[in-house]
């Protein structure tokens, strides 16, 4: 199982959809995942029932895919490796942990243009707002990004570059 993770804006989902077409593997992103299965988006699941719920609601379904332990590619949602013991769950179930990591300029950039559907960010209205939220999130994020097996340099590199990389590495 190859699991990506990141920050929002990373690029996790356009990522395992193209290594999951060159390795000619599965693939599932947790956050369509959730949604289908509340038939809610996540900035409705945010908005209606609060963050916990879907902490909780994201823990599940986490669970569900790990336990099936088959041999798939799966993007998680950018704070999924950070509550709980859900970092220790990941990486029991694979050996192939990916960190895609991006600046704090880059990522700010993306999400600027992507923020709306995104409820921890969506109200942050000006770029220096967004990238001071960014800043301070990743820094405390890094402690479980980091504990991936592998970190790839993301900035500037195409889904294929990257998709490359990490079959080499495989
Ligand atoms: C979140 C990231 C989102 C989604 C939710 C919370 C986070 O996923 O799971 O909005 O805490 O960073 P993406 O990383 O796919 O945007």
């Amino acid at each position: 199982m190859i699991i990506l993770i990141g920050y929002m804006g990373s690029g996790k989902s356009t990522l395992g959809k193209v290594l999951a077409s060159e390795l000619q593997k599965e693939f599932f992103d947790l956050d369509a995942l959730i949604e289908e299965r509340e038939q809610h988006s996540i900035r409705d699941i945010f908005e209606k029932k609060g963050e916990i719920y879907f902490r909780k609601l994201e823990r599940k379904v986490l669970e569900e895919l790990l336990n099936k332990n088959s041999d798939i590619i799966l993007s998680l949602g950018g704070g999924t490796p950070c509550f709980g013991d859900n970092t220790e769950i990941i990486k029991k179930a694979s050996q192939n942990v990916f960190y895609l990591k991006l600046s704090v300029q880059e990522l700010t950039k993306r999400l600027l243009k992507e923020k709306e559907d995104r409820p921890l960010i969506s109200h942050l209205k000006s770029e220096e707002a967004l990238e001071d939220f960014v800043r301070k999130h990743l820094f405390e994020r890094n402690f479980y990004y980091l504990q991936a097996h592998h970190v790839l340099n993301a900035d500037a590199k195409l889904p294929e570059e990257l998709a490359q990389e990490i079959t080499a590495l495989l």
